[in-house]
């Protein structure tokens, strides 16, 4: 099959090693298969936020994570929303093809509107995920690979797809999401693995401050270490963090503990994810903002091509 790869981050800080192994991985391996376009989601920043923060820090940081673990701007598109146009005026006809009540009912925006700290829900958090459909569908993408909360964005896209093919003719292809087989990795504190937690190692962190997370991280009391998710699920963590940094079984490195406790533990984790992170950092160091900024600007400048194309196509099959 010939897929067209789309997937995206919002530019919002770094990313983490829940991202790595969750995602990112994934993709380093996809851009060698398939063509790839990778978006900065500079405009869904602010579906739960007033305003867009430190958005050119951020964006910065998303490339040069993006760079540094090796994806390759000669084999993929990477771009961002704010320079497409033609990828934003896609928008509008898609609206069309939703009812309201189909936007209210996407579990993610639910659970993105129960965790939200803003005074009002405004109307981009019910109507991001159609944005997202225009994101992966101007440039015709087939494979989209994104973490479980995501499923519900690819479903609206499918349907989007869907409908416009057959009020106006066969123009989209229905697109497909992808998942990571990886488990689940928590934060260093047992809780979901998120930024602003201070309980992830960010692929750009220094050795010394993942040392100082991870010598913070929560374990139990019990000397042996075992593997037990059920009623060790900290530890069991950590064993899981190691196991995907060394590649291999979390249960063979709680062996290889043994009775050394949580202090022998949270040494070989450290050792396992610096040691991991070690050709990452080094390659982040290879670039500087300004090549980022480089790459940024060529993927723009491809993206907006396609997205272009792809408008002219649905104008037409409106009758616009
Ligand atoms: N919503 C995604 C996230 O928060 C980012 C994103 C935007 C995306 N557009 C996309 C992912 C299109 C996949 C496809 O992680």
């Amino acid at each position: 099959m010939n897929h067209v790869v789309l997937t995206g981050d919002r530019p919002t800080g770094p990313l983490h090693l829940g991202h790595y192994f969750g995602t990112l991985a994934n993709r380093v391996a996809l851009q060698d298969v398939h063509p790839m376009y990778v978006l900065v989601a500079d405009y869904q920043v602010i579906t739960d936020r007033d305003l867009p923060g430190a958005i050119q820090r951020n964006i910065a940081t998303l490339l040069l994570d993006y760079l540094a673990i090796g994806l390759d701007p000669a084999k993929v598109t990477i771009f961002q929303h704010s320079a497409i146009p033609e990828l934003n005026q896609l928008l509008l006809p898609f609206l069309s093809l939703v009812s309201v009540a189909e936007l209210g009912r996407n579990p993610t925006v639910k659970d993105e509107i129960a965790h939200s700290t803003q005074q009002a829900v405004n109307g981009l958090m019910f109507t991001y995920p159609v944005h997202q459909a225009a994101d992966i569908l101007f440039c015709k993408g087939t494979l989209v690979p994104v973490g479980k909360d995501q499923l519900p964005h690819v479903e609206v896209t499918r349907l989007v797809a869907r409908r416009f093919n057959e009020r106006y003719g066969p123009v989209f292809p229905v697109p497909e999401a992808m998942m990571g087989a990886q488990p689940l990795l928590k934060g260093l504190d047992g809780g979901k693995m998120s930024k602003s937690r201070g309980n992830a190692v960010a692929l750009s962190a220094t050795e010394d401050e993942t040392a100082a997370l991870i010598r913070g991280a929560r374990t139990d009391a019990d000397r042996l270490i075992t593997f037990d998710e059920t009623n060790r699920p900290e530890v069991s963590n950590l064993l899981t963090l190691a196991g995907l940094c060394l590649g291999r079984q979390p249960e063979s490195i709680a062996d290889e503990i043994g009775n050394g406790g949580a202090a022998a533990l949270k040494r070989l984790v450290t050792e396992a994810v610096n040691e991991f992170l070690r050709p990452i950092r080094r390659r982040r160091r290879e670039y500087s903002e300004a090549d980022a900024r480089q790459v940024l600007s060529d993927g723009n400048e491809r993206a907006r091509e396609r997205a272009i194309v792809t408008l002219g196509e649905v104008r037409a099959a409106m009758g616009f």
